[in-house]
Order: C-alpha cells, then structure tokens, then sequence
C-alpha cells in the first residue's frame, strides 16, 4: 500500500490527521512517526502481511525480529508473560526508552514473523506524544523498527525517512528532530540473569540501580542474542575511524569536548561541553552530514565508556566496522 511519495505530515497535526495515519495503520499500511529515540516504521504489529511490508521497505533480513510499540504496561501483559523484573522496570522507565524481552503470553495475537520466529517479544512503552496518540487511535500495537533502510544509520528527523523509504511507505508523521536521538535500551528478561542486549537511551546503571546487576556481554559479543546487533551496522559509505587523536589529511572529524585537533576538512561537534545526552541527539544526524565524497574518512574523538556513552559507543563501533 505504499504510495508513489509518501504523505508528509507536518509538526503541527490536527486530530484529522491522526485519524488519517490510524486508518492507514488499520488498512495494513507503513507509517512512519516520530517516537522519542529514533523515528520508527510502524505497523498494525496484529496484521502478518503489514508486518512482512515493514521487512520488505527497508530490505531487513526476516532473522531481525521487530519491536512492539503498545500503549501502556496492560496492553503489553497482553502479549508477554511479566515477572517481578519486567514489572519494576516499566514502573520505572515506562514510558520512555527501554525495550523488554519477555516470554509471548498465551494467545499472543502478535505473528511469530514480527519476533522473527522466536517465542519471546520485544516490547515498549514509547514516551512521545505522537506514537502514543496514534497507538490510541489505532486501538492495536504497533510494530516499529528503526526507519532507516536495514543496515543504515537510523533516522532522527522526517527528512531522514524520507531520504531512504520515500516511495516506500504510506506516510510520514513529522515531529521535528527527535529528543534522546539513540535507539532504546534491549533488556532481555527470558533468562535468570537480565542481559543487556543493546546499550540505549536509558542508561545500563540506572537498570542495575533497579534490579541489580546485568549480564552485559550480549551487547559487546560478536554473535549477539540479539539478531539485528550484527557487526556491521549504521554504515555509513565512509571508513569510520574510533579513538582519533589527531585528524589524518582528507578527514571530516566528529568531536566531543572542548578541545579538538587541528587540520579537519570540516568538523562537526556531538557535544562542545562534552555533555553525553546532547552528543546521542546529535549522532546520526551528524554521521550522515560527514558521510560525504569530499572526505577520506570520519575520524571520530574518543567519547567516554559511561551512561548514554554506551549506546554512542556501541553505535560508532557499528558504523567503524565495514561490511564485506
Ligand atoms: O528506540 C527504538 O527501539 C526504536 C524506536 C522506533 O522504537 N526502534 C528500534 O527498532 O530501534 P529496531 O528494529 O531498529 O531494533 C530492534 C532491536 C534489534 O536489535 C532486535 O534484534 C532486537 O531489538 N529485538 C527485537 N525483538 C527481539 C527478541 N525477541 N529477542 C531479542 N532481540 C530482539
Ligand atoms: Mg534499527
């Protein structure tokens, strides 16, 4: 159902156009919306084939299971089995930036496609207005990753969408740049140890705060459990070059603090006051405008290993490791 050029609706939208995305939702179309963290593609996560669409807009392999998008903590115990964990950190987090694997509930209304297959489900409360408006106005969870083509560096504004999936989808919700700028945090609760499977926009000490340590070495493994954390990812066309010091001829450089090297044929700063949350908002913005011909490379100044520093990390190594 994609249209030849998707719909834009812009920041100001009226109950009409809400209602305008929910139909198409409901009629099994790809509308992108804006959620706190990245913007996502979304569908009616209850429709096999609207979710087979998602997979085939952004070529995903169907190994990469999707996250759920519902409205409120009721409407996830509908489709997961809750233990005491995932209960004290929705309290916590919800809604906000943390996604939880739990075991499907019986019944579970939501296609073993969507989870890639696996009996488990990943679930989140998003904590922009948008997406929760719209899942209200559906009446239905939503599936949504990322909505960048697989493999790309994901979207923080409507442009972005745009730039890759025009053609693709239905429509896109434009709510202005998005505000934490990393994807959500993956914690899998299927075991007896929680593990970290993707550093993300709720800190990995403010989870252990909550519920004690985190088996973290899913996130830094070469063969994580979590499918779509493959090596290679958020590439941008340009070498990615971590802990640079010194700028090498030809380079853009991606800096962090107050002080940076010298000899960038163009600079663009996450952070000048070296503050981490301002450096995730910035991120792939800026590795898409240094992802430019005129560059040899983008060299990239060491970010420390900390807080929404994990998640910046994580997705820099991504984006430094090239494909085959
Ligand atoms: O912030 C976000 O999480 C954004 C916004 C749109 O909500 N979504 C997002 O989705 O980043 P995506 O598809 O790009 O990333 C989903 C991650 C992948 O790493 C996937 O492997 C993991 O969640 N995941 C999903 N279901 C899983 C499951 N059942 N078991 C393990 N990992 C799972
Ligand atoms: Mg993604």
């Amino acid at each position: 159902m994609a249209a030849e050029h998707a719909i834009t609706v812009t920041e100001r939208l009226t109950p009409a156009d809400l209602d305008r995305a929910a139909e198409l939702l409901r009629a099994g179309a790809l509308v992108a919306f804006p959620t706190e963290t990245v913007y996502g593609l979304g569908a009616d996560a209850t429709n096999e084939a609207a979710v087979a669409a998602i997979f085939a807009a952004k070529a995903r392999p169907r190994f990469n299971p999707l996250i759920i998008h519902v409205i409120d903590e009721a409407m996830a115990r509908r489709l997961v089995i809750f233990d005491g964990r995932a209960a004290a950190l929705a309290q916590h987090f919800w809604p906000g930036p943390l996604t939880l694997v739990l075991p499907r509930a019986p019944g579970c209304p939501i296609p073993l496609l969507a989870s890639a297959g696996l009996d488990s489900l990943a679930v989140r409360v998003p904590g922009h207005p948008l997406p929760r408006a719209l899942i209200r106005a559906v009446g239905r969870p939503i599936a949504a990753p990322s909505a960048n083509r697989s493999g790309r560096v994901s979207p923080t504004t409507a442009e972005h969408v745009l730039d890759e999936l025009d053609g693709r989808i239905a429509a896109v919700l434009d709510g202005g740049p998005c505000r934490v700028g990393v994807e959500s945090t993956v914690i899998d609760l299927t075991g007896p140890l929680a593990a970290l499977l993707r550093p993300g926009g709720v800190a990995a000490e403010a989870i252990e705060e909550t519920i004690g340590p985190l088996d973290r070495a899913p996130a830094s493994e070469g063969a994580p459990r979590s499918p779509g954390l493959l090596a290679s990812h958020y590439a941008p066309a340009l070498p990615v070059r971590l802990e640079a010091r010194t700028v090498h001829p030809g380079e853009a450089l991606l800096a962090f603090g107050p002080r940076a090297p010298r000899g960038a044929k163009q600079v663009r700063w996450l952070s000048r006051k070296g503050d981490l949350a301002e450096a995730a908002v910035n991120l792939f913005a800026a590795l898409r405008a240094l992802d430019r011909p005129d560059f040899t490379a983008i060299a990239v100044m060491p970010i420390p290993e900390h807080g929404l520093g994990l998640a910046i990390n994580d997705r820099l190594r991504r984006a430094a490791v090239r494909s085959a």
